[in-house]
C-alpha cells in the first residue's frame, strides 16, 4: 500500500470482530515498530503483548473503562525504557526522546495494521500506575500507549484536519501563509 494511503485512510477503529490476529501479524506490527527512528538509535521501546481476557479487561478499566480495549483480540502496550533514553541523553532523553522514539513506533504499528487490513486506535488516556501493576512494568519502564488490535467493526469517517493555513509558519512563527 502507498505510504500516503495508509496514513490518509487510516482511522481509530473503536469496535472490533471477535476473528483472531494471527501471531505472524503480531510479529510483523513489531518488526514494523522497532524500524521507527529514535534518538542515537538507542530504541527505548518495549511492547506488551496482552491475549488474556482479564488482563484486557483490567487495561480497560485502568483506561477510564473504554470497553472497546477488552473487545479486542490483541493489544499492545507500548512503552518507553526511560533508562535507556537517560543513560544516552541525561533528562532530555528521559523526558523528551524516548516519548517521540515511542510515539514513532507505535505509528510505525497504526499504519502497518491499517495496510494489513486491521484496526486500531491509539490509546493514551489511562491511569498509568495501574497499567504498571497489571503489567508488572518495573521503575524506568513507562507505559505511553495502549494499542487494541483487531479487525475492524465499523468504518468512521475521517475527523476533520486544521487547515494548512492555520498550522504552518513561514521563516518565523509570525507569519502563518501557505502557497
Ligand atoms: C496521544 C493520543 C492519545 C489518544 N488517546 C485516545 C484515547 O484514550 N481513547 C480514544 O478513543 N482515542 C484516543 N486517541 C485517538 C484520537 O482520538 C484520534 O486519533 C483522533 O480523534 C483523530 O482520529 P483518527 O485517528 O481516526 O484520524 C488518542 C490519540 C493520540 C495521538
Amino acid at each position: 500500500m502507498d505510504v500516503l494511503e495508509a496514513i490518509k485512510g487510516r482511522r481509530s477503529i473503536r469496535a472490533f470482530k471477535s476473528q483472531n490476529v494471527t501471531a505472524e501479524i503480531i510479529k510483523k506490527l513489531i518488526d514494523a515498530a522497532r524500524w521507527a527512528p529514535s534518538a542515537g538509535n538507542i530504541q527505548p521501546w518495549e511492547f506488551v503483548i496482552v491475549q488474556k481476557p482479564e488482563i484486557k479487561r483490567a487495561l480497560a478499566e485502568a483506561a477510564l473503562g473504554q470497553t472497546f480495549i477488552e473487545e479486542a483480540p490483541i493489544v499492545i502496550v507500548v512503552c518507553a525504557n526511560e533508562n535507556r533514553s537517560s543513560q544516552g541523553y541525561g533528562i532530555r532523553g528521559k523526558t523528551l526522546y524516548c516519548i517521540q522514539d515511542t510515539a514513532a513506533a507505535i505509528q510505525n504499528i497504526h499504519l502497518v495494521a491499517y495496510a494489513l487490513g486491521l484496526g486500531t486506535c491509539w490509546v493514551g488516556a489511562f491511569r498509568e500506575e495501574e497499567a504498571r501493576e497489571i503489567l508488572k512494568i518495573p521503575q524506568g519502564i513507562r507505559p505511553v500507549a495502549i494499542i487494541p488490535v483487531g479487525y475492524s467493526a465499523e468504518s468512521p469517517s475521517p475527523p476533520s484536519r486544521r487547515p494548512m493555513n492555520q498550522i504552518v509558519h513561514y521563516e518565523t512563527f509570525e507569519v502563518e501563509t501557505f502557497p
